[in-house]
Order: C-alpha cells, then sequence, then structure tokens
C-alpha cells in the first residue's frame, strides 16, 4: 500500500484562554500578555485561544477590566494570527440557557471587537442549543466551529460521534473539534475516532484535550497520524497537568515529517522565556497548586474533568467533610446516569458534582435537589443521549413533572435585550456593556462602579492639573 501523503499540521495556543483558566484559575491579565504579543504573531498559528471560556467571568470579577477591551487590544496586536474564543452555546459564557436575542447579540459583538473563529459547543452535545450561536456566526462571516464534548459511556458510539459529525456539517458549521475537557481519549481511541470523523465528512478535524491523565501528547501524535488536522496546545511554562501538551515538544515531535509545522524553537524560546517567570510567581503566591501538575489518574476511573475534582474538594472542605472524597467521587457517576449520562463540562459538571456532594453529605440521595437538577430533569438544558431515571424523576419533580418540556428551552423564552439594557442603562458607557450585564448581572454592576470610580480619580487629576496643582 502506497504510503499516505499527509499535511503539516495546524497548532492553535492556548496559552491565553484554556491554559492560564485550567491552572492558575484564570488570573492572567491584559498587561501581562500584551507585551509578547508581537513575538506569538510571528510563530505561525493557526489561531490563538485568546478569549470567551472563563475569562469574560474572571476579568470583570477578579481582575476589575472590561473583557471587550481585552478583546480590542489583542486583536491590535495580532496583526496575523486568528483569534478564538469558546463559546458555551445558548448558554453563552454563562451558566444557564439565554434567548436567542442575546446569543446573536453576543456573536455580533465578539466578531465586531476582533473574534475571528468561534468554537461553540453544548454541555448535553443537544445540537438544537448551537444552530442560533452558528447561524449568527456565519451571518457575521465568521468561522463556525462545533465542539463535540467528548465523553465515555454506551451510549456513545463511534456511530454516535459519525452521526452528529453529518449533521454539524447540515447545519452551517466550518469545522469540528473533538473537545476532551477531562483527557480520557486514549491514542488509538484517537486514531480510531479521527478516522471515522473524516470518512463522515469533510469538514477540517481539531482535537483539544487536557493532559491530566497523561496520555494527551500520545493521543494527539496518533490523530494527527490519522489525518487530524488542527490541536490545541499550550507553551511550555503553562502546559502539562491539568492544562494542554506544550506547544515547542509537539512541534518538536513532528519535526522533519510531512507533519512538521515548520515552527522556530529559537522563537518559541523566546516566547517561553517570557512566561516562565508568571509560573514561577504563581507557584510561590500558591495560585499554581504543584499537585495539578501531575498525573492524575482518577480522571480515567471516574470520568471526572480535573477542575470538577478541585471544586467538589472546596466544597467539601466548606462542610469539614472532606473525609466523604471516595464517596462523593463514585456517587459522581451514579447522579451522570440519572441524568441521561450527559458529558461533563461546564455547566453540567458543575450540577452533577454539586449533586453528588449533597446526595452524600445529606445521607439520602436526593433528599435535597438543586435547582439547576431540577431544571435538568424538566428539560430545560436541553435533551440527553439517555433518558432520566423515572424514579429520580418522581423523587425530586413530583407533580411538577408535567412541566417537563421536549422542545429547545430558547423557543420559550422571550427576546430579553431590551429588558436587560433598561435595566442597566445607566452604567452604560459602550454598546457591549449591556452584554456584559446580561450575562453576570451582579459581578457587571460592581464592575461598572469600580470603573466610573477609576474614571472619577482621572477626571479629578485632570482637574487639579488644570488648576495648577500639578507642575506644567
Ligand atoms: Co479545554
Amino acid at each position: 500500500m502506497a504510503k499516505q501523503k499527509r499535511k503539516p499540521v495546524k497548532i492553535t495556543e492556548t496559552i491565553l484562554r484554556d491554559a492560564h483558566q485550567s491552572l492558575i484559575a484564570t488570573r492572567m491579565t491584559t498587561e501581562q500578555m500584551l507585551p509578547i504579543i508581537d513575538k506569538m504573531d510571528k510563530v505561525g498559528y493557526h489561531a490563538v485561544e485568546c478569549w470567551g471560556g472563563a475569562t469574560f467571568d474572571a476579568s470583570l470579577r477578579f481582575l476589575k477590566e472590561d473583557p471587550w477591551d481585552r478583546l480590542r487590544k489583542l486583536k491590535a496586536g495580532f496583526k496575523n494570527t486568528k483569534l478564538q474564543m469558546l463559546f458555551r452555546g445558548q448558554n453563552i459564557l454563562g451558566y444557564r440557557p439565554y434567548a436567542d436575542d442575546v446569543v446573536e447579540y453576543f456573536v455580533q459583538k465578539s466578531i465586531a471587537n476582533g473574534i475571528d473563529i468561534i468554537r461553540i459547543f453544548d454541555c448535553l452535545n443537544d445540537l438544537r442549543n448551537l444552530q442560533t450561536a452558528v447561524t449568527a456566526t456565519n451571518k457575521e462571516k465568521g468561522h463556525a466551529q462545533v465542539a463535540l464534548s467528548y465523553t465515555l459511556g454506551d451510549a456513545y458510539t463511534l456511530k454516535y460521534w459519525t452521526n452528529m459529525a453529518k449533521k454539524i456539517e447540515d447545519m452551517g458549521a466550518n469545522s469540528i473539534c473533538i473537545k476532551d475537557m477531562a483527557g480520557l481519549l486514549t491514542p488509538y481511541k484517537a486514531e480510531e475516532l479521527v478516522t471515522s470523523l473524516k470518512s463522515a465528512t469533510k469538514l477540517p478535524i481539531e482535537l483539544h484535550t487536557h493532559y491530566t491523565s497523561g496520555v494527551a501528547s500520545m493521543t494527539y501524535l496518533k490523530a494527527v497520524e490519522a489525518g487530524c488536522d488542527i490541536i490545541d496546545t499550550a507553551m511550555s511554562p503553562f502546559a502539562l497537568g491539568t492544562s494542554q501538551p506544550a506547544t515547542e515538544v509537539m512541534a518538536e515531535a513532528f519535526r522533519g515529517t510531512e507533519m512538521d509545522p515548520g515552527f522556530d524553537q529559537m522563537l518559541l524560546k523566546e516566547i517561553a522565556d517570557y512566561f516562565r517567570p508568571m509560573r514561577e510567581e504563581a507557584l510561590k503566591s500558591g495560585l499554581l497548586n504543584p499537585k495539578v501538575l501531575g498525573v492524575d489518574i482518577q480522571t480515567l476511573l471516574y470520568q471526572v474533568p480535573g477542575g470538577m475534582l478541585s471544586n467538589m474538594v472546596s466544597q467539601l472542605k466548606e462542610q469539614n467533610a472532606e473525609d466523604k472524597y471516595i464517596e462523593v467521587l463514585e456517587e459522581i457517576p451514579r447522579v451522570r446516569k440519572d441524568l441521561g449520562e450527559p458529558p461533563l463540562v461546564t455547566p453540567s459538571s458543575q450540577i452533577v458534582g454539586t449533586q453528588a456532594v449533597f446526595n452524600v453529605l445529606m445521607g439520602e440521595r436526593y433528599k435535597v435537589a438543586t435547582k439547576e437538577t431540577k431544571d435538568v430533569l424538566l428539560g430545560k438544558y436541553g435533551q440527553t443521549v439517555k433518558p432520566f431515571n423515572p424514579e429520580v424523576i418522581d423523587k425530586v419533580l413530583g407533580e411538577e413533572k408535567k412541566n417537563a418540556i421536549t422542545c429547545r428551552y430558547a423557543d420559550l423564552l422571550e427576546p430579553e435585550l431590551d429588558k436587560i439594557e433598561a435595566e442597566m442603562k445607566q452604567w452604560k458607557q459602550q454598546d457591549e456593556d449591556v452584554l456584559s450585564y446580561a450575562l453576570f448581572p451582579q459581578v457587571a454592576t460592581e464592575f461598572f462602579k469600580y470603573r466610573e470610580a477609576q474614571q472619577t480619580k482621572v477626571d479629578a487629576t485632570i482637574a487639579d492639573t488644570k488648576n495648577g496643582a500639578y507642575p506644567v
């Protein structure tokens, strides 16, 4: 058999989004990013993932930064490289489903401010929750990438994934991403999956995984050999552990082959040298916990993403119940089954994790159900691949179960934008502020107050200068 001709692999750099979200709780500031952008722009990346996911919330909440301002600054710096964001389908960058007008407006403003590629996923893989965002991206002439939230379970067969891929192609997506947030995809499974997807669709295939279980770089190698077009990596100071495989390492692994991305290692070294002190600082301050840098094989045993484990530990700590760790860990797959065996990714990961903690701490399963668990059972988050456990429906919903829906929840929502804008009018300095408020009303209000206070300070300084308080 003749050897198949392969193309150079394309690389998406994640250090400005997923890598610092996974390792240092999304705390990298715009000021820390800007000085290195010029060099990063020369690498030849397919794209730089730099916005969306948790960065929006973290900018407003912890860094007191306007996320839209960050996006505009990144766009001004990256002249040759596409900018990519992560988008939670109908949940946008928040934790609940929004009406279509908010989704459409968010897509429009993201592209207008500099985003080229929008990676759109749904935590239940319910494609109905992706259509509005995909259509809006097409309309704004952006690249719509649909991500399959990868997970394991009887329902998730190769046939399931290839059917999904065909539907994604039909819905108007420009590429497909296999989004393996927990690092569950092993090398030979990846080879099998990529081969099947490539034969089912003409769309480019990108693979996104995490190093959590220690197999990620081998998984990339087998996936690229099988024809995967793009892989996601992070510069070494923020690679490995719960983050992605290292950019320098993957570039070197393909050196001299047909798959060589052709990156300049000296340039990569300069970029790594820039980020390394940030890593050292984060280790010193405790922001980067060495624990998340090791291999965590529990992620394969319980199929729980790394980020979910650390959340669970802190929930248990607050309740003085750290000794219940293993019990909760074992309860997670059971709750997942009760709720139709969804992938575990924001927000389903938080919903399943929190319910598992309640089930164990209360000493009786579903004695207390969270509002989100109820909403999942009512069908508000969408359709799961398997049916819900009927006993759990009865216990949690009781009479309310007659209100359960099977349609797309957003079809029942009235347009929200006008109401939201009226509510926050006093704070509005730019159109985008309406969207910040729509997603995080309290956090955005706090940020708007802070912003006004800063501006008053600046005005006072200028006034003082005019009055001759400072030497001219
Ligand atoms: Co990720």
